[in-house]
């Protein structure tokens, strides 16, 4: 048996057509809570199924045996496939509402994994500054100088038309992250993947910052969905980890032509842990939405703070489309003190409750300020026209009692 004879070495790349029909998860008929809790696992890997347990075990090993010279067995080896791994991507391609998922060592790497994989020199990627501070990094420099992959930001992301006027022969992806870290901007998803798909070009959703439990791109039109697991789907800052979900043809050709050789999906033990955390996501992300309103109410009133940004907010700019879009706010939020940076340095310096570290989506609190830290790769003028101004502060709101986290914004304004 040569190695192309083998299924699943070095698929055909895939290629968009919009005419074909998504292929929604055999699991799409449930219930969100009931794919969180079950899927994958109540017709187990047959492999897994031998233990008869009622959690899914960690299954550890790297690299599975042959049973004789040509018969390949799959799982092969740990940089494309585990069992563990395996039944979490099974699960999350079923809240998301997809074909299949890969995931990878973290979201930044599975969005570096995806444009390696479908993206050629010459070719471009359409995207707007409302995204990650790396995944800027990746579009504004890696990509460009490395592969001669060039990302074009649309003027006005809120206007389906220049989504549609940076789109030519040569786009292989539109790439939206909605709403956005920091600034919280909602990209309307159905329209742009309409102006997409009109130009035969497939729609990424970046769907980190409210998860499938708040927003189903998928459902609206999206065809593949990027993920940090490291946020609100794991929850508490112990796991790194990221994932695509989408149409089976093109999981496979990420895996097999990209993860495979510059590794690896999630470790087993990581995987495991997601699969607890996933079982309480939509409880979690209803609290994180509820308090998040609460705090962003409190804010909304003080007189030490200059903007706030908030989807449930009726002055939040998109507010009539992320009521439609999204079913929660969930606990990512954004807003500026006056002072430029010593202001946003000084309330910083000044929280007891709440912590001052990089990342989002934790059970506790914790703040950040992106012009120093996330985006500081950006000029001073494309933070500005995406909001991020010297004073802003990324607030993380957790799971905390209400009124203590409020006690605690209260003081570091005052102190501040
Ligand atoms: C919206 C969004 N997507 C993806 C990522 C990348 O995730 P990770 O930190 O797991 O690489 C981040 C990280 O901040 C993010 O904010």
């Amino acid at each position: 048996m040569s190695p192309t004879d083998k299924p699943f070495f070095m698929p055909t790349p895939w290629h968009f057509n919009p005419a074909d029909k998504p292929v929604p998860h055999p699991d799409a008929g449930q219930g969100f809570d009931t794919r969180a809790l079950h899927t994958g696992w109540q017709h187990p890997l047959e492999d897994l199924q031998k233990f008869k347990t009622f959690v899914p075990p960690i299954v550890p090993s790297m690299t599975y045996p042959y049973e004789r010279f040509d018969k390949i067995p799959y799982p092969v080896y740990g940089r494309t496939k585990t069992p563990t791994a395996a039944l979490l991507e099974e699960r999350l391609a079923a809240l998301e509402g997809g074909e299949a998922a890969l995931t990878a060592g973290s979201g930044s790497q599975a969005l570096f994994n995806l444009i390696f994989t479908i993206a050629r020199p010459g070719d471009n990627i359409v995207t707007s500054l409302n995204i990650f501070g790396e995944g800027y990094k990746q579009a504004a420099t890696i990509f460009p100088e490395r592969c001669h992959v060039e990302f074009r930001f649309v003027k006005n992301p809120a206007d389906p038309k220049s989504w549609d006027a940076e789109i030519d022969a040569q786009t292989r992806l539109v790439w939206v992250e909605t709403p956005s870290n920091p600034t919280l901007f909602v990209t309307d998803i159905a329209a742009v993947a309409q102006v997409a798909h009109a130009r035969s070009v497939p729609l990424l959703v970046d769907n980190t910052t409210v998860t499938a439990a708040l927003q189903r791109p998928l459902e609206l039109g999206a065809d593949i969905i990027l993920l940090s697991i490291t946020k609100f789907l794991a929850g508490n800052a112990t796991v790194l980890g990221g994932a695509i979900v989408g149409p089976k043809a093109l999981i496979e050709d990420v895996r097999w032509n990209t993860t495979e050789f510059v590794g690896a999906i999630m470790p087993p033990f990581d995987s495991w842990l997601t699969l607890q955390y996933l079982e309480t996501l939509s409880m979690r992300m209803a609290r994180h939405s509820a308090t998040s309103r609460q705090v962003a109410e409190f804010l909304r009133r003080h007189p030490a703070v200059r903007h706030i940004n908030h989807t449930d907010l009726p002055a939040h700019p998109q507010y009539a489309l992320a009521q439609r879009q999204m079913s929660g706010a969930g606990g990512l939020m954004s807003f500026v003190v006056p002072g430029g940076i010593p202001g946003a340095a000084r309330v910083i310096d000044s929280f007891r409750l709440v912590t001052h570290a990089v990342t989002f989506g934790t059970s506790r609190t914790i703040c950040m300020h992106p012009p120093t830290i996330t985006h500081e790769h950006m000029t001073p003028a494309e933070r500005a026209a995406v909001g991020i101004d010297d004073g802003l502060i990324r607030l993380s709101v957790g799971l905390e009692d209400p009124a203590d986290i409020i006690a605690d914004l209260e003081q570091a304004l005052h102190a501040g």
